[in-house]
């Protein structure tokens, strides 16, 4: 069974994923994740061309894993998992994912591990899972939430609170970054057969139980 999840930042669907996958038994891939690697690598040997960043990328290693209980990716050999949260790595990440031959490598890989875990199953969560890289996934959808839902709890991951302040610096982060983002993929609206679900109301087990839900139906089928 393979669930594609897409959404932008802050709808939660990291979160969701990791737990659906956990209470599932199926492996996790957090892409995301890898597109933070590749621009970690980047920054780390200080290339800034595009075609010069393509060829790094192309003879890497990415290893990101696959448990959803377990956190973790390495770029030839070495331990980024922390490493690729840092803001240097969320401020710079979109020249990475805005490369469109970085994009054909790593969906390529992403296809791969897909492919590998499909059975039992595996929760692939994205930008561009629903429509590019799973478009044949059994449960596709597309968590979003209002904005003012997004910043308020990524203020709270972040600065531990959701007051005005942080809001304020919180507001780039999201809004900034998922501008960037939507010029290579778009996730605000979902295309035909992708579930769309607005979890800006509901709580994270509330969110979690509407996609075990959209499962087991799948399951049915
Ligand atoms: O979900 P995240 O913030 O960890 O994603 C990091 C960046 O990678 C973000 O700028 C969006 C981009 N991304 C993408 O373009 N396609 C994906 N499938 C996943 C993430």
């Amino acid at each position: 069974m393979k669930i594609a999840i897409d959404g932008p930042s802050g709808s939660g669907k990291s979160s969701v994923s990791r737990a659906v996958a956990s209470r599932l038994g199926y492996a996790y891939l957090d892409t995301g994740a890898m597109y933070r690697a590749a621009c970690w690598l980047m920054l780390d040997r200080g290339v800034t061309d595009d075609d010069e960043v393509t060829a790094l990328i192309r003879s890497a290693e990415l290893e990101p894993g696959t448990d959803p209980d377990h956190e973790s990716i390495a770029v030839n050999g070495r331990d980024v998992t922390t490493a690729i949260r840092e803001d240097r790595v969320t401020s710079a990440v979109s020249k990475v994912a805005t490369n469109l031959d970085v994009r054909t490598l790593l969906i390529a890989e992403q296809r791969r591990l897909i492919a590998e875990h499909a059975e039992p199953g595996i929760v692939a969560e994205g930008r561009d899972i629903t429509t590019v890289v799973a478009p044949d996934a059994e449960v596709r959808l597309l968590l979003t939430a209002r904005e003012e839902a997004r910043l308020a709890r990524r203020a709270r991951e972040l600065h531990g609170t959701a007051d005005a302040d942080s809001l304020a610096a919180t507001r780039e982060s999201i809004v900034g970054r998922d501008a960037k983002d939507s010029t290579v993929a778009t996730f605000e609206t979902a295309s035909d057969g992708v579930h769309t679900l607005d979890s800006s109301s509901l709580t994270l087990e509330e969110t979690i139980q509407a996609v075990m839900d959209l499962v087991a139906d799948a399951h049915e089928d």
